[in-house]
């Protein structure tokens, strides 16, 4: 059986490469799987966080989880922190995941950079958490961007560990299939914006943190913040090639093309059909539109939902049951697998 897991930080200034390269696919994986969608507090706090700002940023994750079109009845919306069974699981495997595997983590060398001393212990054991937050279910596929797949990478390696450590146990207790008791998860990560760039940096990834606002879209700008951050995009000066392989050198244009496919539900290769030698003049116009008519009705969603906040409360309560109901039993095998009691 299959099932679909994912996550959002809640850390402010959601933006086009969140719902591209996640949201928006979250939403598309309901048709044909069970999906799980998790608005990750915990995780967020690894850095500091305001703690109304977190609040108010754990119920726009939600928001947009539903206003992109993930449905509450069908999927699993809940948060973290709701669901004891994160903290739990992700114990364990801070005892089977190695500091040699922690220390190879690209995410936390950039995000402590030099400031190695003063990060927190949190930060460190991050993808941990993460490989909990999966694991808790079961999930044997993950949506991600590109940018989480090294995390997903030692999920598998920690299911593999605890999978073959506590082998012999898993099999005498009779809790295993195929894999052992964990399943090796599956990253799923595709289509054409996998990795959403810097507006203003073809070369940089769109964040959150960036401190130019001119350099992502945010799922909340309004129509005239979204057409004003196109036109100012960085671009080069020669016209759309007619394939894909005349953008390689063209970090910036690829980007917008790669922007305007994701939002048309089509790829780089057919927009460039279309739009072979046009000038940006053209295709930055063409391109505001599209993405005017995509997010708008996602803005305007959130805004509504902003204003009903014991909706997304209900919303997260709900899903929260439903999670715990799902992580229970997993994380009741792991803790007899490992030897601890279960008495009471
Ligand atoms: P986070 O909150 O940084 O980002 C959420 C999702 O958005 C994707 N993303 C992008 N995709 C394309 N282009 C970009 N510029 C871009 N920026 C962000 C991310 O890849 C991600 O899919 N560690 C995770 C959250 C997490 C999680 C999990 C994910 C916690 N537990 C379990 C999957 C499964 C993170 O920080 O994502």
């Amino acid at each position: 059986e299959s099932r679909v897991f994912s996550g959002v930080q809640p850390t402010g200034n959601l933006h086009l490469g969140n719902y591209l390269g996640a949201i928006k696919r979250f939403a598309g994986l309901q048709e044909t799987h069970n999906c799980i969608y998790c608005v990750v507090d915990m995780h967020a706090i690894t850095v500091w966080q305001d703690p109304a700002d977190l609040q108010a940023a754990i119920r726009e994750v939600a928001s947009a989880y539903i206003a992109a079109g993930i449905d509450p009845k069908s999927s699993v919306i809940f948060n973290q922190s709701q669901v004891s069974g994160h903290a739990e699981l992700a114990w364990v495997f801070n005892c089977v995941a190695r500091m040699g595997w922690l220390n190879r983590m690209t995410q936390f060398k950039e995000k402590a950079g030099k400031n190695r001393e003063n990060v927190s212990t949190g930060l460190f054991v991050y993808p941990n958490l993460m490989a909990a937050d999966i694991l808790l279910y079961k999930a044997t596929h993950v949506p991600v961007g590109e940018d989480q797949k090294q995390h997903l990478e030692l999920t598998r390696d920690i299911a593999a560990k605890f999978n073959n450590d506590y082998g012999e146990r898993i099999s005498a207790l009779g809790l295993g299939d195929a894999d052992g008791y964990f399943p090796l998860t599956e990253p799923v990560i595709s289509g054409p914006a996998t990795r959403v760039m810097s507006l203003r940096d073809g070369t940089k990834k769109m964040s959150k943190s960036d401190p130019s606002d001119l350099a992502r879209i945010n799922l909340t700008d309004d129509a005239d913040t979204i057409a004003k951050k196109i036109r100012k995009a960085k671009t080069d000066t020669e016209p759309l090639p007619g394939e894909e392989d005349g953008l390689k050198e063209r970090p910036d244009a690829a980007n917008l093309v790669g922007i305007y496919a994701a939002l048309a539900e089509t790829t780089a290769a057919d927009v460039l059909k279309t739009h072979a030698g046009a000038q940006f003049s053209t295709f930055k116009p063409e391109l505001a539109d599209l993405a005017v008519s995509k997010l708008a009705p996602i803005a305007d969603e959130m805004r509504r939902l902003k204003a009903d906040p014991g909706y997304i409360e209900g919303v997260l309560a709900d899903g929260a049951d439903r999670a715990d109901a799902i992580a229970r039993p997993v994380l009741q095998g792991v803790k007899d697998i490992v030897g601890f009691l279960s008495t009471r």
